[in-house]
């Protein structure tokens, strides 16, 4: 499996183009199933998952076309999906082990074709991340669901019929494959306790363009008014406010200065506003934001929510730049229960972290030090490559795989402002 080297103390300034994001991706994809018409979708950022995706969507019936390779300096394909039919109505296990969004088939599936028969997720690195809630908005949808070797059985042969979904805990999945399957159920549906997060409202928004009538789109109550039919649409998506938060982190621990271009300032809030409490400087320009750390990077607490809260896909990156400010930052995981798998690898870069329970203790030291190191998820992986940036020496990063789920050529984009990064080909 490939690696990746970096040498750390190198300052980055310049340019990154932020590439469209993964979890909106993943979810618009999935929003072909929902009509018979093409569905053409630009912006599309090249990674692992979104392959994972299609070529699920490709075994369902989907004819998947790609035009438009990523040009040098920009990112992003446009594809175009058509589910003329739907010929299979299984999404296997090979498939959903390997992503657990593959998930997003379920609600589309059973809204157009009465069926669905999606493999149980399984274990996760960063938790058990159940898909009870899933489940139990189709079941309030009318589908009949029944646990069977491993797999989800939903079964609607006459439809689905609206319904009130009160959601106990915010699910962005679950909120994407509830408002998927709605769309085309009799009648209406209120979602209670929607995710509001930009990759629920871009979906949303381009369910309206495929003719779904949707109110309260970014709000926490989505009502759905339920249509016999959708059709295709053409849709840009969301650039990725993930991939800008760390490339945002990753100025700030090498003390430098970057624009993320097509980066949104709202879509970062609540991050912006602890890196503004750690000494980092975001300001909005034509283009996106310029991310800067002048003077001395100070502690900053911070607790992960659901949005618009501190997400927990930049908690890890946070925590690497926490490592080397000046006091004490206390870091409080709420949404996954074992995300701090990165803990034990930024100690071993020399960082002085205390875990109890949910929250991470973080003494800022002077310096990190490269180190050989490897994570079990993306967001971990991302983190061990910035403590990398900052780090006196090399680091190596093994299980690259981890990080091309997530990232669209990372280390070409961070080489191309000045970090000294090189992907490290395994030999065949
Ligand atoms: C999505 C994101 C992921 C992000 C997470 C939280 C995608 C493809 N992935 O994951 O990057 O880290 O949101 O922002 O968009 N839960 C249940 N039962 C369920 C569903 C969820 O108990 O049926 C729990 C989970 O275990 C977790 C919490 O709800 O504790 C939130 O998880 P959820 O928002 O569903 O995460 P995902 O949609 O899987």
């Amino acid at each position: 499996m490939d690696s990746i080297r970096i040498r750390g103390g190198q300052t980055l300034r310049g340019k990154i183009h932020i590439s469209g994001a993964k979890n909106a991706s993943l979810p618009l994809l999935a929003a072909s199933l929902l009509t018979d018409e093409p569905l053409a979708l630009s912006n599309v950022p090249h990674l692992v998952d979104i392959v994972t995706m299609a070529s699920l969507l490709g075994q369902l019936g989907v004819d998947i076309k790609l035009n438009g390779m990523p040009a040098a300096g920009r990112t992003g394909r446009r594809m175009e999906l058509k589910a003329s039919n739907v010929s299979n109505i299984t999404a296997p296990y090979d498939l959903v082990r390997k992503m657990r969004a593959s998930i997003l088939v379920l609600g589309p599936l059973v809204a157009r074709t009465g069926e669905a028969r999606v493999s149980l997720p399984g274990g996760c690195a960063i938790g058990s991340r159940p898909v009870d809630l899933h489940m139990g908005a189709l079941r309030k949808l009318g589908a009949e669901m029944e646990l069977d070797s491993g797999y989800i059985h939903a079964r609607a042969p006459h439809g689905l019929r609206g319904a009130e979904i009160v959601f106990p805990t915010v699910t962005v999945t679950g909120t994407e494959n509830a408002m998927m399957a709605a769309t085309l159920a009799k009648g209406e549906t209120t979602i209670v306790n929607a995710a509001r997060e930009p990759e629920v409202v871009d979906l949303a928004q381009c369910l309206v363009k495929m003719g779904a009538e949707i109110d309260g789109i970014g709000s926490d109550r989505l009502r759905i008014t339920g249509k016999d039919k959708l059709r295709g649409a053409i849709h840009s998506i969301v650039p990725d406010r993930i991939e800008a938060g760390t490339f945002a982190m990753a100025a700030a621990i090498t003390e430098g200065e970057l624009e993320l271009i097509g980066a949104k300032l709202e879509h970062l809030n609540s991050a912006a506003i602890v890196l503004n409490e750690a000494g980092v400087t975001i300001t909005e320009t034509s283009e996106g934001l310029l991310v800067k750390c002048a003077g001395i990077l100070r502690g900053a607490d911070i607790m992960t929510e659901p949005f618009p809260g501190f997400p927990t896909d930049l908690q890890a990156q946070m925590m690497a730049l926490m490592s080397i400010a000046s006091g004490a930052s206390m870091i409080t995981e709420t949404i996954f229960e074992n995300r701090f798998m990165h803990v034990p690898e930024l100690r071993r870069m020399g960082a002085n972290i205390t875990i109890h329970n949910s929250s991470a203790l973080v003494r800022g030291v002077p310096i990190l030090r490269g180190a050989e190191v490897m994570a079990t998820d993306l967001r971990a992986s991302v983190s061990l490559a910035l403590a990398g940036l900052a780090a006196k020496g090399d680091t190596i990063i093994n299980r690259v795989y981890h990080l091309d789920r997530g990232y669209e050529r990372l280390e070409e984009k961070l080489a191309a402002c000045g970090a000294d990064m090189e992907r490290i080909k395994a030999a065949a």
